[in-house]
């Protein structure tokens, strides 16, 4: 398997993920309530498998090698990383937000909500370019073992900063909360 479809199947799991925190944030705007485990459980989604395994897999991986087979990092890598920063400020202030909303403010679930809509649409522009344009052109220049020294770069990151036990966990959470808002 190509380092690269990993990242695509990454990405298709992080969509379901979202058409859950839109259905949630619809039920939060019409009755003002949120199941506390559920949202929290896609809050260390967002942190842990999105932030610190899938974008540190692009990071320290990925763009580097682009760069390596002549992808230059003022442009396409360039507008990625920027778009991970603005995600990761979005990821804080609905992290914020939730806090506000759990000790009662009830100005908090607007901003919860607002912040969840920017954050869904940023991403899936930004994965909707990974898929499209950024991917296939590392796809077109890395040769096969660059692919495999990926492959196993991305297993070993995915070790170290989630962990199999935890991966599974999430893709548990995933189908239970599919059953429930899909
Ligand atoms: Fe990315
Ligand atoms: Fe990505």
């Amino acid at each position: 398997m190509k380092a690269t479809q990993q990242l695509k199947d990454e990405h298709q799991g992080i969509k379901i993920v979202f058409r859950i925190l839109e259905k949630i944030c619809e039920k939060l705007k019409a009755d003002r309530s949120i199941s506390a485990e559920h949202f929290e459980g896609i809050l260390e989604f967002l942190k842990v498998f999105v932030d610190r395994c899938h974008h540190w897999k692009e990071e320290d991986l990925l763009f580097p090698a682009m760069e390596q087979v002549g992808i230059p990092r003022q442009g396409p890598i360039g507008v990625m990383l920027a778009e991970h920063a603005m995600g990761r400020k979005f990821v804080k202030a609905i992290s914020d937000a939730y806090s506000e909303y759990k000790a009662g403010k009830a100005s908090a679930s607007a901003g919860l909500i607002e912040n969840a809509k920017g954050y869904i649409s940023l991403m899936l522009a930004h994965i909707d370019k990974e898929d499209n344009v950024l991917y296939p052109m590392g796809d077109s220049r890395f040769s096969k073992e660059t692919q495999e020294v990926l492959y196993e770069g991305f297993e070993k990151i995915e070790i170290e900063r989630i962990g199999i036990g935890k991966h599974e966990a999430f893709h548990g959470m995933i189908d239970k909360l599919s059953k429930i808002y899909l």
